[in-house]
Formats: structure tokens, sequence, C-alpha cells
């Protein structure tokens, strides 16, 4: 007897509910990030006290995020977040693939039809979650490599202050520029994968099927805002043009 797993609908319903704990994520991540602007409008952007412990008064509200990031609690919701990461991209093969064989290989790009503009956003979403995948590693060489990997599994040196961090990372133009892209490339993943979330949980009807894209398309504009003004900002602070 196959099971509801066996079905298009059981996939999907696994990518959807791992595409929403990755949303849950990039929004705590994005706010976290973000503090590091705030910093900047109160004076705090660099702040790291001399005493380092975690959460001191001395400290800016981003290097106190860092500090939230490595409780135990997150500690424990890293394998987690791995393991979200790795289901959602299995996945994605496994429907792209499915979606290729079932409109005939890919000479169905040929035909005009609504089969054919499906499996164009389809195809789109696996070629954008390639790009946010490779970048995704070299992010990590930029600061995980160098905060949570030392601390967790003590490899690596540990670098105490996140705002130095920021500012190696974001102080070269074409680094910027390559983030930039990355974040573009995350809106419309997100913008395709809001809106196909609540498609495979059924809630698509007329009223429901414009506002899901219209609240998809702010969602995503809100993450990527957050990390788009993070990079901005570390950019004129690393280059001295404000601060
Ligand atoms: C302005 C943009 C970004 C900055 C400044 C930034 C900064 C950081 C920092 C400081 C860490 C180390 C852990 C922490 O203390 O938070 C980290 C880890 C990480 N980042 Fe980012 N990040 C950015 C964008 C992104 C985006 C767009 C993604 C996903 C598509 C992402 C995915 C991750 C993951 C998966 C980790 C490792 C898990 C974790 O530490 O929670 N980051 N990032």
């Amino acid at each position: 007897m196959p099971n509801a797993f066996h079905y298009s609908i059981g996939r999907k319903l696994i990518q959807a509910v791992s595409g929403a704990f990755l949303v849950m994520f990039l929004l705590l991540h994005g706010t976290i990030n973000f503090f590091s602007v705030i910093d900047s409008f109160t004076g705090k952007y660099g702040s790291v006290a001399a005493d380092d412990k975690i959460f001191s008064a001395g400290d800016g509200l981003f290097k106190l995020g860092c500090d939230f990031m490595s409780t135990s609690f997150i500690d424990i919701m890293v394998p987690v977040l791995a393991l979200g990461v790795i289901i959602h991209i299995l996945y994605g093969i496994i429907i792209t693939v499915k979606n290729i064989k079932a409109r005939g290989g890919l000479k169905r790009y040929e035909a005009q039809s609504v089969a054919a503009a499906d499996s164009w956003a389809a195809k789109n979403m696996f070629v954008l979650g390639i790009v946010i995948l490779g970048i995704l590693f070299f992010h990590l060489t930029h600061f995980w490599a160098k905060m949570q990997l030392p601390e967790m599994f003590g490899i690596g040196a540990f670098e105490n202050n996140p705002y130095l961090l920021l500012n190696a990372t974001f102080g070269k133009w074409w680094m910027l520029l390559l983030y930039i892209i990355w974040f573009v490339a995350i809106w419309f993943h997100l913008c395709h994968g809001f809106w196909s979330m609540f498609h495979t949980v059924g809630w698509d009807n007329q009223i429901w099927f414009k506002r899901i894209k219209v609240i998809g398309i702010i969602v995503a504009t809100i993450i990527v805002c957050l990390f788009i003004t993070t990079g901005v900002n570390a950019f004129l602070q690393a280059n001295g043009i404000i601060g």
C-alpha cells in the first residue's frame, strides 16, 4: 500500500514545512543582523565589552544577538537547522526531477501551456536554490567558521568581536555586491516558495490566491531588506563613510 509520501502532495508538504522553518530562521537571523544597523544609530557599532562575558552591559545590540546565538538552546537548534536545510534540498531535487519527468523531459518548454509555465517556476526554484546554497557555504566561512565552529567544536581561532567580521566581510565592494546578488536570489526563491507553501496546504482559492502572493512578497522583502541594510551599513562603517 503506498503511503501519502509516495504522492507528490506528501513530498510537497515536507518541502513546505521545512521551508516554513527556514523562513523563521531567516526572520530571526535577519533581525539579529539588523541590530548592527541600530548600533550605528546609537553609537554602539563596534562596542564589545572588555570583560569577555556573554550578555555584558557594555556590548552593542548586535553582539548581544550573537551571544544569544551561542546559547545552549541555539546550539541544540543548529543540527535541527542543518537537517531542515538538507531535507529542503533533497526534496527540492526530488520534486524538480519528478516535474521534469512528468512533463516529458526538457522539451516541455516548447509547449505554451499552463504546465510549461508551472514547470518554469519549478526549474527556476531549483537554479535559485543552487545559487543560494553555493553562496551559503561561502558565507559560513565568513562568520560561522570564526564564531560557532571554534566555540562548539574547538576548531580554528574564535573571534569575540562580530563587528570586526562584519567589516572584514562587507568592507570590500565586490563582496557586498556578491552578497546582494545572493539576497536577490533569496528574494525570488522566497516569493515563489511562500506562495507554493500555502498552495500545497490548500490555501489557494480565488480570494486567498492573490492575498498570499502579496503576503509572500511582503515577507520576502522584509527579510531581504534586513540583510541588505546590514551589508550596506557594514560597508559604510568599514570604509569610514559613517560612524
Ligand atoms: C547581512 C547578511 C548576513 C550576516 C551579517 C550574517 C551573519 C552571520 C553570523 C554573525 C553568523 C554566526 C552565528 C551568529 O552569531 O548569528 C551566521 C551564521 C549563519 N548564517 Fe548568516 N548572515 C547573513 C545572511 C545570511 C543568509 C541570507 C543566510 C541564509 C540564506 C544565512 C545563513 C546562515 C547560517 C545557516 C548560519 C549558521 C547557523 C547559525 O549560526 O545560526 N546568513 N551568519
